[in-house]
């Protein structure tokens, strides 16, 4: 039988290509998994280490009986591997997030070096190379030893189980058949067994080492979501020599899944709008070389905040990941990280990514779709090789799993009558309006126009969100501020578009957890994108977390005072806001009842301050309080030092408002002659430096409706960098001199 041993102890790491020749007893010693990027990869500058690093470990030949095959399991090595084993390089995996394996069996000597050179650094082959996120170093998955008989179940088909279930479910009479697949190698009767249900059926591989059986199952238990997540198992055992050679067991969930236009999403025949989170594969300290409580703990938030679905953004995420999905009945999007910028060369890459991802996650029922690319027009247009990029991976998405639609999330700035929005099976928008420009309101009237000149496309929200850093509080929150608050009015705001749009197939917050971006540095941190609903470190849940809690969660009452930390309050009269999913709320202030209202999520009270006050909100038989605090001046540490370039161009506010300037919109400025051609050469100018905002206008007119509504100095707070403070002074002056 096949035995699995974990290798993650007694690891040499250095940051060199080189390969030595023996065990170097001087470089530093590490356990997997293992990043090298766990503290540079998060504390910004955008200088984390990238390029080859290499591992080594030494053994002795592990004790193989006749015919026995060893082979090395790599869950995880990002994002470019290379296997050598006593100098013979075995192997060489591209792709930083899937399953791959080696046999290493013909070169095992009495004594062994096994060395991995890992590589993070940049090229223009291997996805991702331009996204917002860390693109961590490591052997950050582990390492396993697989030792199997002669006779074994398939280990090198792409990283994938050899086994594989197919069930079609038929819900009228509750039944279903189960197609059971599985690869060999060498001569082997195949013994399958459903756990508990079914008794063994045998039969025997094709020529290919391929067999195939089929299991009927009457009153069928279906996976039903958070509701119900049933999973059979199925139990594959390999007969050869009359013994059992070798044995594989994978679990499986029977359930549909529709997707409508015009109804949204349809799970087991019954309508089921997916309303969650995105998650990134990482946290503070550790980088992305998570453990299994780690995956637990991010699990237990999500299935505390409600979400019944969960955006495994960018790549292919743990094994153990989707099992916690599966366990826990989480509708999952799983995609590859074709993402952001096309790269020509990096056609096969995106293909065998994707071949990994479904090979290997074939079985999981909670995965719903496989999203072929994110924002991939973010820095380009659709050219004619990115659509037969995408075209090609939709066609491979088919033939290797018919059972799932492929998908795409698609940058705001793409627009809606693109014909590679036609390519995917279904779709979704990422949309930003309300944080990184426009309005709140035009996130709703943009899913309104789509899905009217649309009405047969299948459309979801596969990203949303806004940044704030929990230090930062305002009475006055507003778009840009990285305040707690403004992140809860966005929130509450998209809630609403949310409820009032069925249609939409999902949604999915970006992002449940602040991340690592370390080229970011803003809202009072650096190298994290703070859109998370909770920190990094998973200590803090923001306000915001509560009112997705308050909206999703229908089985754990709760009550949650928002701003506690928000304490010193320089205003005679304060706003306590309270997220709960009970439909009563009342609120005592040091002891003294000041109201009770009834009502849905968000319960708002305005309580006189007068010095320290306990405020403490009731709901049913919870009770939620904090402290609160009369100020005489503004706290400076709830706001953000530096407010960006942007709020220091003028010393002075003396606009005349008689003329012309930056604040008027750059609708009206390129509506008048006199300011026109100002603006004109402004943008020709912003085009040449940099390009991302001001490229974007020209020609989409997706883009430029959106553009000439906003004021000319929130686009330019957009294209911050590309246009220097005293360029933007002159700019303004040469505006105020045109009369209005
Ligand atoms: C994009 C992108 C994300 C990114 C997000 C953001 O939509 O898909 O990867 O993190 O925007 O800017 O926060």
């Amino acid at each position: 039988m096949r035995t699995v041993t974990e290798w993650n102890g007694g690891w040499r790491f250095a940051k060199t290509a080189q390969i030595p020749a023996t065990l170097p007893e001087d470089w530093v010693q590490v356990t997997l998994p293992h990043t090298w990027n766990a503290v540079d990869g998060q504390d910004g500058g955008n200088d984390y280490w990238r390029g080859t690093a290499m591992y080594v470990r030494a053994f002795s030949r592990p004790a193989l009986a006749a015919g026995e095959r060893a082979w090395l399991e790599f869950p995880g090595a990002a994002m470019t591997a290379t296997v050598t084993l006593n100098g013979q390089t075995l192997a060489r995996h591209e792709g930083g997030y899937s399953t791959f394996r080696v046999d290493i069996t013909d070169a095992l000597a009495e004594d062994n070096l096994l060395c991995v050179a890992v590589d993070n650094g940049e090229n223009d082959r291997v996805y991702p190379q331009k996204a917002d996120f860390t693109f961590y170093g490591g052997l950050y998955r582990g390492v396993n030893l697989i030792i199997v008989p002669a006779v074994h179940f398939e280990l090198g088909h792409h990283g994938g189980p050899g086994l594989r279930m197919t069930p079609e479910v038929d819900l009228e009479r509750r039944t279903a058949r189960v197609k059971v697949e599985t690869w060999q190698v060498g001569e082997g009767l195949v013994r399958l067994e459903l756990e508990g249900v079914h008794g063994a059926i045998f039969t025997a591989p094709d020529a290919a080492g391929r067999a195939e059986a089929v299991f009927s199952l009457e009153d069928v238990h279906l996976w039903d979501g958070v509701e119900d997540p049933y999973l059979y198992t199925v139990t594959a055992a390999l007969l050869s020599g009359g013994e059992e050679t070798d044995q594989i067991s994978a679990r499986f969930g029977c359930r549909t899944i529709r997707f409508d236009a015009q109804e949204g999403f349809f799970l087991n025949g019954r309508p089921y709008p997916l309303r969650g989170v995105s998650r990134h594969q990482d946290r503070a300290g550790v980088g992305n070389a998570l453990t299994l409580d780690h995956h637990r703990e991010d699990m237990a938030i999500i299935r505390e905040i409600g979400a019944n679905t969960v955006r495994l953004a960018h790549y292919q995420h743990a094994q153990a990941y989707y099992d916690l999905c599966d366990e826990q009945g989480l509708i999952v999007w799983a995609e590859i990280p074709y993402i952001t910028q096309h790269m020509p060369a990096g056609r096969q890459n995106t293909l065998d990514q994707m071949t990994e991802l479904v090979v290997q996650n074939y079985n999981h029922p909670s995965i719903v779709c496989w999203g072929l690319s994110n924002e991939i027009t973010a820095s380009g247009t659709a050219t004619g090789d990115l659509m037969e990029n995408h075209r090609l991976l939709n066609d491979l998405c088919h033939r290797l799993d018919p059972t799932r639609p492929t998908t795409m999330a698609h940058v705001f700035m793409l627009e809606t009558d693109s014909p590679l929005i036609q390519i995917a099976d279904i779709g979704s928008y990422n949309l930003y309006f309300g944080w990184y420009l426009g309005e709140l309101e035009e996130n709703d009237r943009f899913f309104d126009a789509y899905h009217e000149r649309f009405p047969r496309r299948v459309m979801g929200f596969s990203e949303y969100g806004a940044d704030a850093n929990p230090a930062l509080q305002s009475s006055h929150p507003e778009r840009g501020d990285y305040t707690e608050g403004y992140q809860c009015l966005y929130h509450e705001h998209i809630l609403r578009l949310i409820d009032r749009r069925p249609w939409l197939w999902a949604t999915h917050v970006w992002n449940l957890f602040d991340f690592a971006a370390d080229g970011r540095d803003e809202g009072g941190k650096h190298g994290v994108n703070q859109k998370g609903l909770v920190t990094m470190d998973r200590q803090v849940k923001k306000d915001a977390f509560y009112l997705y809690k308050a909206a999703w969660n229908r089985t754990e009452p709760f009550v949650h005072l928002c701003g506690r930390r928000y304490v010193n309050r320089a205003e005679e009269v304060t706003e306590i806001k309270v997220y709960s999913n009970c439909a009563e709320v009342s609120l005592t202030v040091d002891g003294v009842p000041v109201g009770t209202l009834r009502g849905e999520r968000v319960f708002t009270f305005r309580v006189p301050l007068t010095g320290e006050h306990t405020v403490t909100a009731r709901a049913g038989d919870c009770t939620d309080t904090i402290t609160v605090r009369r100020a005489a001046q503004p706290d400076p540490a709830y706001r953000l030092a530096q407010q960006g370039e942007v709020v220091n161009w003028f010393d002075r506010e003396d606009f005349r408002p008689d003329c012309f300037s930056i604040r008027d919109t750059l609708g009206a400025l390129m509506a008048h002659p006199g300011t026109a051609p100002i603006v004109k050469a402004m943008m020709d100018k912003a085009r040449a430096s940099r390009g991302d905002v001001a490229q974007a206008a020209s020609g989409n007119r997706n883009l430029e409706r959106m553009m000439a509504g906003m004021s000319l100095e929130s686009l330019l707070k957009q294209a911050a960098g590309a246009i220097p403070p005293e360029a933007v002074r002159q700019l303004n002056a040469a505006l105020q001199r045109v009369p209005k």
